[in-house]
């Protein structure tokens, strides 16, 4: 297990993990198990080979492993200067509630932190931003608007 760093609830979440978990920050892991734990909670299965080459295109990458099962995962594209953008923020439907959430999130965050980028947005599914909250997320600071243009 890696040091766990800044994160004030460390010791807290460190003694409620089950033993046995690994958390990587190596962007190269199976494409084929980051579409695995997607699809556990029902997105949408993408492409593998395309999740690999946006795994490799992303500034940060969080795995949480139990021996080989992937359990939790986040992953962030950014600048490494002025902006980053949390995705893909997810944990198996079997590990949630058990703070693998916060983990994956507190060291996605602590990476992002080692560039000393000022912002970093994300955008929060109906139901989630009392979450992200959590972590000093603010929606909608000052009026400002996240803006979408998806091509389908
Ligand atoms: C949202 C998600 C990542 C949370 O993961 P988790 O491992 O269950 O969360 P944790 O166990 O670390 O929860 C930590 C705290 O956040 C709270 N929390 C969890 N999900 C929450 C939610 N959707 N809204 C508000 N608070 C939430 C928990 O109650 C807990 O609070 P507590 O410590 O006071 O009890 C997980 O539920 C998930 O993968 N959901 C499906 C995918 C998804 O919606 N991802 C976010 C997309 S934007």
């Amino acid at each position: 297990m890696v040091n766990l760093g800044i994160w004030k609830k460390q010791e807290n979440v460190k003694a409620a993990l089950p033993p046995g978990l690994v958390v990587s920050h190596d962007k190269h892991i199976s494409a084929a198990a980051v579409q695995e734990i997607c699809a556990s909670v029902g997105w949408t299965r993408r492409d593998v080979s395309l999740i690999g080459r946006a795994l490799e295109n992303s500034l940060a990458v969080t795995s949480v492993w139990e021996k080989e099962k992937l359990v939790a995962f986040a992953r962030a594209t950014g600048d490494k200067v002025f902006n980053a953008t949390v995705w893909d923020v997810v944990v198996r439907p079997t590990h949630q509630h058990m703070g693998l959430g916060l983990l994956v999130m507190a060291e996605l965050l602590n990476e992002l932190d080692s560039y000393q980028i000022p912002l970093i947005t994300l955008y929060a599914d109906p139901g989630t931003d009392g979450f992200y909250k959590r972590f000093g997320f603010l929606a909608d600071p000052s009026g400002v608007r996240g803006m979408f243009r998806e091509k389908l």
